[in-house]
């Protein structure tokens, strides 16, 4: 089976919806959740995670959201959990996001779009080393 790392985004923990989106995930069968904090990010962890947008115009307001308020950071194993929880959280933008997705729920502005999802198997790799380098 998969790991991701999966961000609540700070929107997320403000509008107190943290509760309804792990209840989505840990709803999935089989998929589990192996470690969970709330933490706020530190900038060099978010140019981190964020280099591939480095120069792009969102890029700095991006991390300045990301520093607005903590987050809450897990690991989440199982059955095709990195294609799983992208299609639970929607496309980027919450706007072209379906109704049933947390973005199409939950979200109007791209940058404030609740959650996080590594991409593919390498970004799950990279980013769980970023963000719990200890776990095994
Ligand atoms: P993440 O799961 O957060 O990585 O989102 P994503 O993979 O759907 O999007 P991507 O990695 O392309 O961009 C990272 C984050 O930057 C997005 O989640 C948005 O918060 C923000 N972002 C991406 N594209 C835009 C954009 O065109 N405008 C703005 N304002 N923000 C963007
Ligand atoms: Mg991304």
């Amino acid at each position: 089976s998969q790991r991701t790392l999966v961000l609540l985004k700070p929107d997320a923990v403000r509008r107190g919806l943290v509760g309804e989106i792990i209840g989505r995930i840990e709803s999935k069968a089989g998929w589990k959740i192996t470690a969970l904090e709330l933490r706020a990010l530190e900038r060099p962890t978010l140019e981190q995670h964020y280099a591939e947008h480095e120069g792009k115009p969102f890029y700095a307001p991006l991390v300045e959201f990301m520093l607005s308020g903590p987050s809450v950071a897990m690991v989440v194993e199982g059955e095709r959990v990195i294609e799983g929880v992208r299609a639970l959280a929607g496309p980027t933008d919450p706007i072209a996001a379906a109704p049933g997705s947390i973005r199409g729920d939950y979200g109007t502005i791209v940058r404030e779009n609740l959650i996080h999802a590594s991409d593919s198997e390498q970004s799950a790799e990279r980013e769980l080393k970023i963000f719990f380098p200890d776990f095994a």
